[in-house]
């Protein structure tokens, strides 16, 4: 804290003396995020984004109604008044298409731009269709996440994108003075407190753009404003540090709390709320300067984990957060925003897991929620999952029989527009910087950065079939000296950083970062990590199977038919002509038995042949990842919940084998659509 504590006032001495129309200063990034753009993908992790890019995500404008018929394009189609499907797309859009460079996607992007400009940039300083009391502001917060990153990416939309969002900006601060309008539900007005209750939970999402706009685009005589708006927001906001807190948390399963509890804190239990409060105390502490939330951000993060995590990396919220049994449900838009909370706090307060968390999560949930080429999606992804049908019995809190199936909106339409954030916004954050010469691989994959560090140009390509191999290879290029470092996963048993040239590393415990000097001209690196087998414990005697930052799962066998795409809200089959031939609904079967329990000390490891060799495309769909596990397994007694999903497996002591042993194949979770990753334990030596 003494360290972070002369930072912040360093960082305020300089701002002093240069940034004079600034009256407080943020507590700056432990690092600093690198503009949209700077930062793309290569080798496996490419091709994983040209899937989602030729998949549901770029073609959701050509056709999705909630896009394409916008009201906020002119259209007529919202799914809910929150009015947020088209933001959604946007806010995921911006950095696929830059990322990608794509532009047939940023075609896209730019005419969705051109007419929001046109037409909903209001006189009078709001942004959208919506007049009088209807004008709630979370979308606006969706919107500000593409516009921020667009601007960094692009010059061109620098002045129209940051003229708007002061405007709004003032307009915005008048109507928190009105008593919070737009944020709290008015007694008098003709509003629908349900979609109120949602941006109470999410006022942070905002205040993250207007500290953007604070620190890179100060304006004199808006300053207080903005600062006053942040204030306000979280004044009128739900306050997630409250709820991070010993003495109101849910530790433990809400099934086994009063309903009175869970209904009056639903705000903070459900699903999508978590993921995106995750980050909250981090943002709040930005501007309050108070370093208790440093540990309630902690505690945020590792209690939702610890009580209410999957062992892919998300967290299990069947639209409310349950506890830990592997047959409740995670949200695919939750997946995302864990993954998106995680690289923020990552880089607000510095602490390694948060990168362990993001890249858990990128390399096992969501591609787990996908299938293999990215056009449908599941709504609800279950840990032990072994058949994706209409269930004759629902298991979960809220979601309706078909929300465990691949389709185009299997259940609510917000996964169909929110997922396709994930992945751009995780290569976003693969590189970060650290002080003035320091650059920081954060996010182990397989990425390119082109910046500025220590006043050079600095080219900095990893390549690598990480997280499916335990080998970095850097090839640098830059003008001027400066310190590289690698993000030491949490789990590494241990590593190296080693350059061409002989010179080695340091690894420094405090940060989790392995750091070695780079000289400039070209210079090739190589780090690697140690890592083995590893199994955590779950539920009732179960275990999740890991190698590195890969869960294994047993994959079961599938018959696979599929139809053309329902409708979500009645479930009627769309006209032939909606949607592009690929857009379509799985109903997906077991053609193996799934109640097998294993004896994890028999887990054998069968690395890919070449472990170096390009992986094949894409890798997240059955039967294509080289590496494998194989394990001694039976057949148990397993009774079904509900008689329909695999409940709790019986009490270890009373576990038998049915039949013969085998050996059982686990294969990495994502490729694995259907699949039991929470597995009960049993003796078989
Ligand atoms: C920036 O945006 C403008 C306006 O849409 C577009 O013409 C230009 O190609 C964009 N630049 C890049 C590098 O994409
Ligand atoms: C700082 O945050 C903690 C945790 O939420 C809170 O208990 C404390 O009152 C805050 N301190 C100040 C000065 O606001
Ligand atoms: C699911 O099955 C029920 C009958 O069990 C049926 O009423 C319902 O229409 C089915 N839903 C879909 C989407 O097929
Ligand atoms: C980790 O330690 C093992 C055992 O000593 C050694 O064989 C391996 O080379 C080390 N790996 C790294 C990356 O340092
Ligand atoms: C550095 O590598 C680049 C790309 O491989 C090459 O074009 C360039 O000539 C090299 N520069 C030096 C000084 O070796
Ligand atoms: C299984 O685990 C859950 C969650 O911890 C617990 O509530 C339940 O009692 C356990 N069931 C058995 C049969 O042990
Ligand atoms: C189902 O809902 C859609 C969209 O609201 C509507 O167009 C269609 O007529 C509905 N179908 C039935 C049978 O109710
Ligand atoms: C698939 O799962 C069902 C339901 O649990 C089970 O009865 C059946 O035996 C499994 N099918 C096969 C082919 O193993």
């Amino acid at each position: 804290m003494k360290l972070l504590e002369t930072v912040a006032s360093v960082a305020s001495i300089v701002a002093c003396v240069t940034g004079a129309s600034r009256p407080k200063q943020l507590v700056p990034f432990v690092y600093e995020s690198i503009p949209l753009g700077q930062i793309t993908p290569n080798g496996w992790l490419l091709a994983e984004m040209q899937t989602e890019a030729d998949g549901l995500a770029g073609h959701l404008y050509d056709f999705y109604q909630y896009v394409k018929d916008a009201k906020w394009l002119g259209g007529t189609q919202e799914y809910s008044g929150l009015n947020e499907a088209f933001p959604y797309w946007l806010n995921g859009l911006v950095p696929l298409a830059y990322t990608l460079d794509d532009e047939r996607l940023k075609g896209q992007v730019h005419d969705a731009m051109d007419y929001l400009f046109e037409h909903m940039v209001q006189p009078d300083g709001w942004i959208g269709f919506e007049e009088g009391g209807y004008r709630l502001i979370w979308a606006r917060t969706l919107i500000f996440f593409a516009w921020t990153n667009l601007v960094d990416a692009n010059s061109t939309y620098e002045k129209p994108v940051v003229d708007a969002m002061y405007s709004f900006n003032t307009l915005m601060n008048s109507m928190l003075k009105n008593k919070g309008t737009g944020v709290v539900p008015q007694k008098d007005g003709v509003l629908d407190d349900g979609y109120y209750f949602w941006f109470l939970s999410r006022v942070a999402e905002m205040i993250v753009s207007l500290q953007w706009l604070y620190e890179k685009h100060p304006r004199d005589g808006e300053m207080s404003k903005l600062w006053e708006n942040m204030e306000m927001l979280h004044k009128f906001g739900y306050k997630w540090e409250d709820w991070f807190a010993e003495s109101s948390y849910a530790f433990g399963d809400l099934y086994d709390l009063p309903e009175r509890v869970t209904d009056d804190n639903f705000q903070f239990l459900h699903g999508v709320n978590v993921g995106e409060g995750l980050k909250a105390p981090a943002v709040i502490r930005r501007y309050t300067h108070n370093d208790s939330l440093i540990q309630t951000t902690r505690d945020g993060v590792q209690w939702s984990m610890k009580y209410h995590g999957a062992p892919s990396g998300t967290i299990y919220a069947d639209e409310r957060e349950d506890g830990i049994n592997p047959y409740y449900g995670a949200e695919t838009c939750t997946a995302v925003e864990v993954m998106f909370s995680n690289s923020y706090n990552f880089q607000a307060l510095g602490e390694s897991f948060y990168g362990d968390g993001s890249e858990l999560a990128a390399f096992n949930a969501l591609p787990g929620a996908m299938t293999g080429d990215w056009w449908a999606h599941v709504y609800m992804s279950q840990a032990n999952q072994p058949y994706s049908k209409n269930l004759s019995t629902t298991p979960f809190y809220n979601t309706n029989s078909v929300g465990q199936t691949y389709g185009l909106e299997p259940n609510y339409p917000c996964c169909t527009v929110n997922h396709p954030q994930g992945l751009p916004k995780f290569v976003q954050a693969a590189f970060v910087k650290k002080g003035s010469n320091g650059l920081v691989h954060a996010l182990l994959s397989p990425a390119t950065v082109i910046t500025d560090v220590a006043g050079g140009k600095t080219s900095v390509e990893c390549r690598t079939n990480y997280p499916f191999d335990d080998e970095l290879q850097y090839n640098i290029q830059t003008d001027k000296a400066f310190d590289f470092y690698v993000r030491v996963p949490t789990w590494a048993l241990n590593s190296s950083l080693t350059s061409q040239s002989g010179s080695s590393s340091t690894l420094d415990s405090s940060t989790g970062l392995r750091k070695i000097s780079v000289a400039a001209g070209n210079s090739s690196l190589t780090f690697s990590v140690g890592t083995q087998v590893r199994t955590e414990p779950r539920a009732n005697d179960t275990v999740a199977v890991y190698r590195g930052q890969l869960l294994y799962a047993l994959e079961i066998g599938v018959d696979v038919t599929s139809a053309p795409p329902k409708n979500y809200y009645n479930l009627t089959t769309y006209p032939a002509s909606y949607a592009p031939p690929q857009a379509v609904d799985y109903t997906m079967l077991n053609t193996t038995e799934w109640n097998v329990a294993i004896d994890p000390s028999t887990i054998v490891y069968h690395p890919a042949s070449d472990p170096r060799a390009s992986l094949p495309t894409p890798i997240f769909a059955p039967g294509k990842p080289p590496m494998y596990m194989t394990v001694k397994a039976c057949l148990i007694d397993w009774p079904l919940f509900m008689g329909s999903v695999p409940g709790w497996p019986i009490a270890k002591e009373q576990r038998k084998c049915l039949g013969d042993t085998f050996d059982a194949k686990l294969v990495p979770y994502g490729s694995a659509k259907l699949r039991m990753s929470e597995l009960p334990t049993i003796d078989l030596v």
